[in-house]
This record gives C-alpha cells, sequence and structure tokens, in this order.
C-alpha cells in the first residue's frame, strides 16, 4: 500500500510534533526533510560547497544533533534557496514518499513540488509570536542566553526567505487542509491531523 501524507508550514508551527504523531497512529515513516537542507547547511558551515554537498549527501549525515541549532537552521534556509541544491535532493525525497506502508514527509513544498499527488496535504501554521515563543522555550532550555526578541527575529528572517524564495516558495497547496495551532493545544492539533487523514482514507 502506497499513501502519502504532504505536511508544509513555517519553522516551529508544530510539523514536527504532528508528522511524528501521525507517523506512529498509522504506522508510516517519517521524513523530516528539513534534515536534509540542515544537513546542506551545516556543511557549507565547515566551507563546503552548498550543491556539492547536496548532490554527496549521504542519509547518515541526517542522524546528527548538531543540526538542531539556529545558525545550522539560517544556515539550512540560505541554501534552500539555490534551485540545484533543491533539485540534488528531490529524487531521495520523492522514492521516500513511494515506500510502501505509507510515508508522512514535512517541510515547505512537499505538497507542492515534492509530492503534488499526496493523499493527504496540510499546512501547519500559526502566529509568528506563538511559534517564536515555542522555540525560544525549546532553545533557552540548552542556551541560557537565548533571548525572546533574538528567537522572533530569527523566525521572521526564516519566514521572509522561505516565503520569498522564487524556487519552491513556502506556500499551502490549494488543496490542503489548513490547520493553524497557535490557540490548539498539541493533542487538538494531533486530532486536527489525524481527522484530515481519516477522512482521506
Ligand atoms: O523545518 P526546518 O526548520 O528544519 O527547515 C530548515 C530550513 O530548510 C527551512 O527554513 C527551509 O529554508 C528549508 N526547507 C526547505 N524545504 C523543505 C524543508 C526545509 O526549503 N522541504
Amino acid at each position: 500500500m502506497q499513501f502519502t501524507v504532504a505536511i508544509d508550514g513555517p519553522a516551529a508551527a508544530g510539523k514536527g510534533t504532528i508528522s511524528k504523531a501521525v507517523a506512529a497512529a498509522f504506522g508510516f515513516a517519517h521524513l523530516d526533510t528539513g534534515l536534509l537542507y540542515r544537513a546542506v547547511g551545516a556543511k557549507t558551515l565547515d566551507g563546503m560547497d552548498a550543491v556539492t554537498a547536496a548532490e554527496t549527501l549521504d542519509p547518515v549525515d541526517l542522524e546528527n544533533d548538531a543540526l538542531r541549532t539556529s545558525a545550522v537552521a539560517q544556515a539550512a534556509s540560505k541554501v534552500a534557496v539555490i534551485p540545484e541544491v533543491r533539485s540534488a535532493l528531490i529524487a531521495f525525497q520523492q522514492s521516500f514518499a513511494r515506500r510502501t506502508g505509507g510515508a508522512v514527509l514535512d517541510g515547505r513544498d512537499i505538497g507542492t513540488v515534492i509530492c503534488p499527488d499526496a493523499d493527504v496535504k496540510l499546512f501547519v501554521t500559526a502566529s509568528a509570536e506563538c511559534r517564536a515563543e515555542r522555540r525560544f522555550l525549546e532553545l533557552s532550555s540548552k542556551n541560557p542566553e537565548t533571548t525572546r526578541e533574538q528567537v522572533l527575529a530569527d523566525v521572521i528572517a526564516r519566514d521572509k526567505r522561505d516565503s520569498e524564495r522564487a524556487t519552491a516558495p513556502l506556500k499551502p497547496a490549494d488543496d490542503a487542509v489548513m490547520i493553524d495551532t497557535s490557540d490548539m493545544s498539541i493533542d487538538e492539533a494531533i486530532k486536527a491531523a489525524c481527522d484530515a487523514i481519516n477522512a482521506a482514507r
């Protein structure tokens, strides 16, 4: 059985949490496609050319905790504007989406570019302030020097770069189900996603 769930949305809207929960609930495999761009971004911080990094990316590169920092997130959104970087990563994502047993992919362009024929498309969003607050709580527990202002500025800068780029900008697919998590608990957001998937099965 092939069944593809595409989950897109801006940073810290709850995509990751929802994707993991949905994958566990339905027994689907999960790919966080942001990790691909983070892994390429991290290699550029080490001095590698972005296109070379994307063309030689190994799935093992994705299993690296150092990909979770804001420096790597910013580097990821910079390499993500390069069309050759994006095209080098398409085949891996599409073959993941076609695996038997079902797949959930989360990112920015899954419903629009990578899997335009996905069985279910969700666009998970929340206000910038709300997303920055969540990211602040997550980052400040690891680094006490993190400030709310800096996190909000980073979120806004990344949103702008992701939405305004020419290739595969962040935007909902025409047929995406919108889930605004600003005033939802995690459980409510997961239920909204599961309901949309059940309706399509
Ligand atoms: O989702 P995450 O915050 O890990 O993504 C890091 C960056 O990778 C995003 O800001 C975005 O620029 C890029 N990205 C993308 N397309 C995807 C997933 C992530 O351009 N499908």
